[in-house]
């Protein structure tokens, strides 16, 4: 069936894997990227999808509201996927301002515009809200976060999804607006910026520069293959249950400091360092402020109901991401330069 799908923030690291998929498995959908083309949107990510023909890029900013509403009237979308976001969160710690326009700004005008486009007429359309395990707050040492845990953010990143999440359900509980929500843990892969954990520290080991582990390392994260999420969204948005929320993680944990010594271990073998030498580079420094200890998806509720299981061992996908970067030098040199230098500089200074 026909039909025309807007995902925003589609330049991005989880955004360009789900346009990917959507496009070579749907050849009858249409696909429209909407981006703002942040230092984290790069359309280097989808050389690969560029040229489809179910494929088309729209340069925009989803807090303009404006050019939100020209724009579904000119595309009469049948469905949404929301991705666009500022995504880090020591940048929000930095400067929360942006995540509150654009996290909850941002999703408040593409539900109205939503809600306008779709009036009386709301049968088979979708707005699909993607969003973070970190609206729960922090674990301690047992337990996992289940659809139904309360709400408890303690970032400015976190709090502006959390915001947003709850304004995607009451659109739906007010205006009968077709929602599904989804909350996913920790993505790794290839494609994502180098300023999270994964891909800063492979810049960093191969370019022998400091590993800055926050705090004692012993912070936990459930870790997930990002092409493990755009499979889980892709099943959520066309099985998914009218104003439910699916919980999607790895059930895949690891201390900060595991995970590192592993990928030092690692790029010793392919950088053909002796055993150790990556590890040398680990320095412990001031903890992030407010640094939510563990994280834990149960992802039960996806697997039952909606059958869908993580296809790839956390060593499997770190040594295929590890071979990314290595291979993929260019994109790395292109979007560690400019910008995003001062904005390392200065983040490292401050601390
Ligand atoms: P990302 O930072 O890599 O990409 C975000 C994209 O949104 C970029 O392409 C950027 O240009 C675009 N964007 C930002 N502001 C915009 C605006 N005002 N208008 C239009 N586009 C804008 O983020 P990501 O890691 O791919 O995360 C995507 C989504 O998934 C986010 O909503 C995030 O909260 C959520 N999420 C991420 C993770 C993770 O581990 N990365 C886990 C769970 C949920
Ligand atoms: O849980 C889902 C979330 O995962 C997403 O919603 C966010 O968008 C995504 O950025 C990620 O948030 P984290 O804060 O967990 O990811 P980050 O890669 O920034 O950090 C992972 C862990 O590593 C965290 O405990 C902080 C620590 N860390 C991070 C960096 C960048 C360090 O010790 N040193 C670092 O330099």
């Amino acid at each position: 069936m026909h039909k025309t799908i807007l995902i925003t923030g589609g330049a991005g690291f989880i955004g360009s894997h789900l346009v990917r998929l959507m496009v070579n498995k749907y050849p009858e959908y249409q696909i429209v990227n909407l981006d703002k083309l942040t230092y984290a949107g790069n359309l280097a990510n989808l050389k690969d999808v560029e040229s489809k023909p179910n494929y088309s890029f729209i340069k925009g900013d989803i807090v303009d509201a404006e050019f939100i509403y020209q724009l579904f009237d000119q595309y009469n979308f049948d469905g949404v996927i929301h991705l666009a976001a500022e995504s880090h969160v020591d940048r929000s710690i930095e400067n929360p301002n942006e995540f509150i326009f654009t996290n909850v700004v941002g999703t408040a005008n593409l539900l109205n515009a939503a809600r306008k486009s779709w009036k009386g007429a709301m049968e088979g359309k979708l707005f699909y809200h993607v969003s973070t395990d970190e609206v729960y707050g922090s674990l301690g040492d047992s337990g996992f976060f289940l659809e139904t845990t309360p709400y408890d953010p303690q970032s400015p990143y976190s709090a502006s999804k959390a915001s947003s999440d709850h304004f995607v359900r009451a659109f739906h509980n007010t205006y009968k607006l077709p929602v599904v929500v989804s909350n996913c843990s920790n993505n790794y892969g290839s494609h994502q910026f180098p300023e999270k954990l994964i891909p800063l520290f492979i810049n960093n080991i191969k370019k022998n520069k400091s590993l800055p582990v926050y705090g004692q390392g012993l912070n936990i994260r459930d870790w997930l293959w990002v092409e493990d999420h755009a499979r889980a969204i892709d099943v959520i948005f066309h099985e998914g249950k009218n104003g439910d929320t699916y919980n999607i993680g790895g059930h895949n944990e690891w201390t900060n400091i595991d995970l590192i010594k592993l990928l030092c271990k690692i790029m010793d073998r392919k950088l053909n360092r002796a055993e150790g030498e990556s590890a040398k580079l680990i320095s412990y420094v001031t903890d992030r402020a407010g640094h939510d200890m563990r994280y834990a998806i149960d992802s039960t509720k996806l697997q039952n109901e909606l059958g869908w299981v993580p296809s790839l061992q956390f060593e499997e996908g770190l040594e295929k991401t590890v071979d990314w970067y290595l291979e993929n030098e260019e994109w790395l040199e292109n979007v560690t330069s400019g910008a995003y230098q001062q904005y390392y500089d200065q983040m490292y200074l401050s601390r």
